[in-house]
């Protein structure tokens, strides 16, 4: 496409192109340049126009895009497709939709926003425009059901690990699939699945990234943080998913063959923010407290209570709490 050439070529150079060399190179007329920039701009790319010196491309704006996404997958082995959307009700939703339709999978869903995002618990998740990053992988992994929910902590490896290199943020985990920064959480992650009798069907792993948030919500204001106020800068919400879907492909490779988190605990518990500390698990069957000490092969939360007993604990039975806080 035309567009995508002309973004090719001047982000090639850190100066002026002119028109007429555009034209030259492309075959196209200048009014043909001059209409794929104006929709450039319309996308959000700052490219100015300087009459006898031409068009350049300044900073890199956060700009997300089918064509951005594509590029930052180019190469994935895990997701040959990805859909992008200005606005959807929620990801996972479409993601289910289309495993439902028939599509072929993996599959990348993603929205700039969610007019109905949805959290764990049956919470609302705020999902604006231009601002987060909301993204559901659908996948068909030949496992029992049971090993799912394992899907949910690979997740969180993969964000853990894709915003501590594209950030420099050391980023950790909150068993088993918040991803926390200086003890606020930055990222949560609701996985869905739909089963039969001959195993899994399908997974939706919904992951929602605060990337360039400015402001929360007062009621989670205090525990909630962004990368963008922990950076102090903007981020390139492209970039990050590229990270995070290359990290997941790598994870999701060894969890397949494994059938187990057995190569990624050691990695998995070095990001575990729990560990080592005191945690109250809010267990139907009676509440207790002790110390987090790291997780199974299967991803249970391994706890040590108060009369020297481990106990393992499931995701998705009970959560668990810091006994001073959200950690
Ligand atoms: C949580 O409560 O911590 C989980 C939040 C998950 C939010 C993401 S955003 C993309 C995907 N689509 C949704 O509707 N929810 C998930």
């Amino acid at each position: 496409m035309l567009k995508e050439t002309i973004l090719q070529l001047l982000r090639e150079k850190d100066a002026y192109v002119s028109g007429q060399d555009l034209c030259e190179r492309l075959g196209v007329t200048r009014t043909a340049v001059w209409k794929a920039v104006g929709k450039l701009k319309e996308e959000g790319y700052d490219i100015r126009a300087v009459r006898n010196r031409g068009y350049r491309l300044f900073g890199e704006a956060d700009v997300l895009n089918a064509e951005e996404l594509a590029s930052e997958m180019k190469g994935n082995p895990l997701i040959p497709e990805t859909e992008f959307y200005k606005r959807l009700d929620s990801t996972n939703q479409a993601a289910k939709e289309g495993a439902e339709k028939g599509k072929s999978m993996p599959r990348l869903y993603v929205a700039d926003e969610q007019t109905a995002g949805r959290g764990r618990r049956g919470r609302t998740w705020v999902s604006p425009p231009g601002t987060g990053i909301w993204m559901s992988v659908l996948l068909k992994p030949q496992l029992s059901s049971d090993k799912a929910a394992m899907l949910t902590l690979v997740a969180a490896l993969a964000v853990a690990e894709g915003i501590r290199r594209e950030t420099g943020l050391s980023a950790g985990i909150k068993w088993p699939n918040d991803i926390v920064i200086g003890g606020r959480k930055v990222c949560g992650i609701l996985t869905e699945m739909s089963a039969d009798m001959d195993g899994i069907r399908y997974v939706v792993v919904g992951i929602g990234i605060n990337a360039n948030t400015e402001t929360f919500p007062a009621e989670i204001r205090k525990t909630a943080t962004s990368l963008r106020m922990e950076t102090g800068r903007v981020l390139k919400r492209s970039a990050l998913i590229g990270a995070v879907m290359r990290e997941f492909a790598g994870f999701y490779e060894s969890f397949v063959r494994e059938e187990s988190l057995k190569g990624l605990r050691e990695q998995y518990e070095a990001l575990l923010v729990n560990r080592g500390r005191a945690v109250t698990v809010l267990d139907p069957a009676g509440e207790y407290t002790g110390t987090a000490e790291g997780i199974t092969d299967t991803g249970e939360l391994l706890v040590r209570t108060e009369n020297n007993t481990v106990r393992k604990i499931l995701s998705g039975e009970v959560s668990v709490r810091g006994i001073y806080g959200y950690i």
